[in-house]
């Protein structure tokens, strides 16, 4: 299925619907000066955008297209994943894009079997543009190696695209922050295009802002880590094994545990794949 059958039950959240400005004008202007004939004249000429084209609606445009957190009005309609990367670059549908290097857009094959999904990027991944290169990447790429899972099948990528951070001083170390729901929420679009390009037979979650994204807030990782969930996502039924945040491991107190953990439950995600 395309992108565009995926997305056409979702609401473009900026554009506001043209009646609404009816209460923007003033008695007693005239009614050239009045907002709402303005925005039906431009209505009339054809020259407003329309909601895919990478601009955000001008009815918002006293405010910043972050403000209305939302991806939507950035994603393109039609292309593959390069299109979805050229145009992930420019995303401002949240205000992380200000404080973070780049985009950090998903790795892999469009054939990928498997998707994974971290959480965000973090400060080398922001560095160098691509997901799970830093030291949650190394170790997540020995457990799947470990579990038998072929990095040629997989596509990696995360719930939110920019690096979120706060500096205890000026010029000091950048300290991973967890995002926000509303961030979350506002970079799910990118998420979905990229399960609608992929179509991955499985997805595997790691950690609870992506079981969030993905399943709802009522996710909760240890509940469900290392089985085989099976649930519609976009209006499409895809299974999904969630298991720890591999930065999760890293932090544990018995970091040789958690991480005996991690790889039994790629294992069951490699069986699962058969
Ligand atoms: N943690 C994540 O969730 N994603 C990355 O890309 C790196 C660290
Ligand atoms: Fe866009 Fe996501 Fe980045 Fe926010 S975090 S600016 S929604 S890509």
């Amino acid at each position: 299925m395309g992108i565009s059958g995926r997305f056409s039950g979702m609401p473009g959240a900026a554009l506001a619907p043209a009646a609404a400005f009816g209460s923007l004008a003033v008695p007693g202007r005239t009614a050239a000066r009045s907002p709402d004939v303005r925005l039906r004249r431009v209505a009339a000429t054809g020259t407003r955008p329309k909601p895919h084209d990478g601009y955000p609606c001008p009815m918002v445009t006293s405010r910043a297209p972050e403000d209305a957190y939302t991806a939507e009005p950035f994603v393109p309609s039609r292309g593959g994943l390069p299109a979805l990367r050229r145009a992930a670059a420019d995303c401002r549908g949240c205000p992380l894009h200000r404080d973070a290097t780049q985009t950090v857009f998903g790795a892999g094959s469009t054939d990928a079997r498997v998707m994974l999904v971290g959480e965000q990027p973090g400060d080398q991944e922001d560095r160098q543009g691509k997901p799970f290169v830093g030291p949650a990447g190394k170790l997540l790429d020995r457990a799947l190696a470990e579990a038998g899972v072929d990095p040629g099948e997989v596509y990696v990528t995360n719930a939110v695209k920019h690096f979120k951070f706060t500096r205890a001083e000026p010029r000091k170390r950048r300290i991973h922050k967890a995002p926000s729901l509303r961030e979350t929420t506002a970079c799910a679009p990118w998420l979905a295009a990229e399960l609608a390009v992929v179509e991955p037979e499985l997805i595997v979650v790691l950690g609870a802002t992506a079981g969030k994204a993905l399943l709802g807030s009522s996710f909760r990782v240890t509940q469900v880590r290392g089985t085989v969930l099976e649930e519609e996502i976009h209006g499409r039924p895809e299974r999904l094994v969630p298991t720890v945040h591999p930065s999760a491991v890293l932090r544990a107190d018995d970091r040789e545990a958690a991480y005996r953990g991690l790889v039994a439950d790629l294992r069951t995600a490699a069986d699962t794949l058969g």
